[in-house]
């Protein structure tokens, strides 16, 4: 049993999650997985309703949760592209999220600005999950990142990440380096074109927090050194200027060849959706984690923090 240190929380920054948090969501992650793999389902969110109300596209974000939400015995409103919703006739975010607080327990949020799931928190009076908030962040994102990790590597502070890409407007990335900036001894490595360099400011405070970080243009710098290599895609829709994005777009392209330098050990990550910069004979490589484990996890991962908002106490 389980006394839920997350009850009632809203998820809304990977920054509110301490050690203790991290291991409870982990550790039921893991009961959760087994719960899937072996009798399929629970009733744990039996009577509980989430909306998930997607503004932006999602493919596995928004199908993890209806699906976690589905193996607990829970109910769901699904809102994917919110041009069949009110908002399309102009109704305030604020709103919306007050109408359908009132129809379900919990609001799983995607929204394009920064800082959106935060306003809905303050005018829900229901948890509210934020599933990515523009350039900002993607907290479950992070957890299952950080589930992913842990799976592999026990010592988690002894590790060395990459992070390639764009780094600059890359949520999953602001939110994961955040976890792992709990881990001090980590050392993370930056990989990106100067346009798209990791946010100085962010970069500033997880400093502070004594984690080593290194700035590159060059993947083959760091490529044989690092325990996790985690690439992500060029996000075009934060261009104002595609021209831009298409001279940049395909920056770095990881190959079956650069993957043969990597450690024996390592693994490799993608948030996904990939647009071109892993080529598919990398899936074929016993390192590549991001269209199996990884994307398994989401769902293990959403199950757990579905369970610890909306239960008191978990017994599964
Ligand atoms: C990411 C996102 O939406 O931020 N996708 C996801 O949730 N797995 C990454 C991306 O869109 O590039």
């Amino acid at each position: 049993m389980y006394k839920s240190l997350i009850f009632n929380k809203d998820i809304l920054s990977a920054d509110q999650f301490t050690k203790d948090n991290l291991k409870q969501i982990i550790e039921v992650a893991h009961k959760m997985r087994r719960v899937v793999e072996k009798q399929k389902y629970s009733q744990v969110l039996k009577g509980k309703v989430m909306t998930a109300l997607f503004y932006e596209p999602s493919s596995r974000t928004y199908g993890s949760f209806i699906s976690a939400m589905q193996h607990l015995g829970g109910g769901f409103i699904p809102i994917q592209g919110v041009t069949y919703s009110s908002v399309s006739k102009g109704e305030t975010l604020t709103d919306t999220i007050r109408t359908f607080a009132s129809f379900s327990d919990i609001i799983v949020l995607r929204h394009p600005e920064i800082g959106s799931a935060k306003i809905a928190a303050e005018f829900s009076p229901k948890p509210i999950i934020n599933a990515g908030d523009g350039v900002g962040e993607h907290p479950s994102q992070a957890l299952l990142d950080f589930y992913t990790i842990t799976d592999h590597f026990s010592q988690v502070s002894n590790i060395t990440v990459t992070f390639v890409g764009d780094l600059l407007n890359g949520r999953t990335v602001h939110s994961l380096a955040r976890v792992l900036s709990l881990f001090p001894k980590i050392k993370i490595n930056l990989v990106s074109p100067q346009i798209l360099k990791f946010p100085p400011e962010l970069l500033e405070k997880l400093k502070q927090r004594g984690v080593i970080f290194y700035e590159t243009e060059k993947l083959e710098k760091v490529i044989a050194k690092c325990d996790v290599l985690y690439i992500t895609r060029v996000q075009k829709e934060r261009f104002s200027d595609l021209d831009t994005y298409e001279k940049i777009k395909h920056y770095y392209i990881l190959s079956a060849d650069k993957v043969s330098l990597m450690k024996r050990k390592s693994i490799i990550m993608h948030p996904f959706p990939r647009v071109g910069e892993i080529l598919a004979d990398v899936d074929l490589d016993p390192r590549s984690v991001y269209l199996t484990e990884q994307m398994r996890n989401g769902m293990y991962v959403r199950m757990a923090i579905l369970a610890l908002v909306l239960n008191k106490t978990v017994r599964i």
